[in-house]
């Protein structure tokens, strides 16, 4: 990560010259600086025979924290456009057939049949078009299906009421150590999701960054239901 993001001439050339070297290590990593996948994951109710997606998937590794209740699932979609990640996923998953890696662009890609749950954890901060994947998955949802988002946060100077505020420094701080590495922190994400999903819940906090000892990211996790 020390290195950042890499020029390349697309996203997804970006993406595997970023994730390639570091993709067999990506999840021990990440445990400890993602958080509120398995909290976020584990608050769904969702029927027992559900279709998933997740934009954005890299390795597959949440769908760990459905827990024994995935097995049962009628299809699980994992989207991504990093082909190092998704092989990952893909062997990890070899032995289910109802678990499909699919590399393609969350922008675009649309299931053959509605889902229930679409899922970004991580991933809407690293989607240079993020708006256009939020409708994209809007567009992927039957009514009634959940929407849920949990990523790196930051306020904007003016909250509305019933959100975080955050200081000057962190929000000149972590935006910027972030798009060393390709994330963006966006002010407009977290307020664009609860006007797009008025019937949600939301949770704001904040967790530690290995390697940086004494400070903590704000994050927060948000599960909505499609009108
Ligand atoms: C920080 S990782 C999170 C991976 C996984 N969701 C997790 O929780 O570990 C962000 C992921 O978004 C993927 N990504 C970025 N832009 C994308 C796009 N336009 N379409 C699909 N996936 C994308 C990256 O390849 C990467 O796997």
């Amino acid at each position: 990560m020390l290195q950042g993001m890499p020029r390349a001439d697309s996203h997804a050339a970006r993406l595997d010259a970023f994730y390639g070297p570091q993709a067999a290590h990506y999840d021990r990593f990440r445990e400890r600086l993602l958080h509120g996948r398995a909290e976020l994951i584990g608050s769904l109710r969702l029927p027992p025979d559900a279709h998933v997606i997740e934009f954005g998937a890299g390795t597959g590794n949440n769908l760990r924290y459905f827990g024994a209740s995935a097995r049962d699932f009628r299809r699980v979609e994992l989207v991504d456009l990093c082909a190092p990640l998704l092989d990952i996923a893909r062997s990890r998953y070899a032995g289910l057939p109802h678990v499909h890696a699919v590399h393609a662009d969350a922008t675009r890609y649309r299931p053959t049949q509605a889902a229930d749950c679409v899922l970004f954890a991580y991933s809407l901060s690293m989607i240079p078009d993020w708006r256009a994947a939020l409708v994209n998955a809007l567009a992927c949802l039957r009514p009634g299906g959940t929407l849920a988002v949990v990523d790196f946060h930051i306020a904007p100077p003016h909250p509305a009421p019933g959100f975080s505020r955050h200081d000057w420094l962190t929000r000149q701080f972590w935006p910027r150590w972030f798009a060393h590495d390709g994330v963006h922190l966006r002010p407009q994400l977290l307020p664009t999701l609860c006007a797009a999903v008025p019937l949600h819940e939301k949770v704001e906090s904040r967790g530690p960054v290995p390697g940086l000892p004494g400070l903590s990211v704000p994050w927060f996790r948000f599960s909505g239901v499609r009108a």
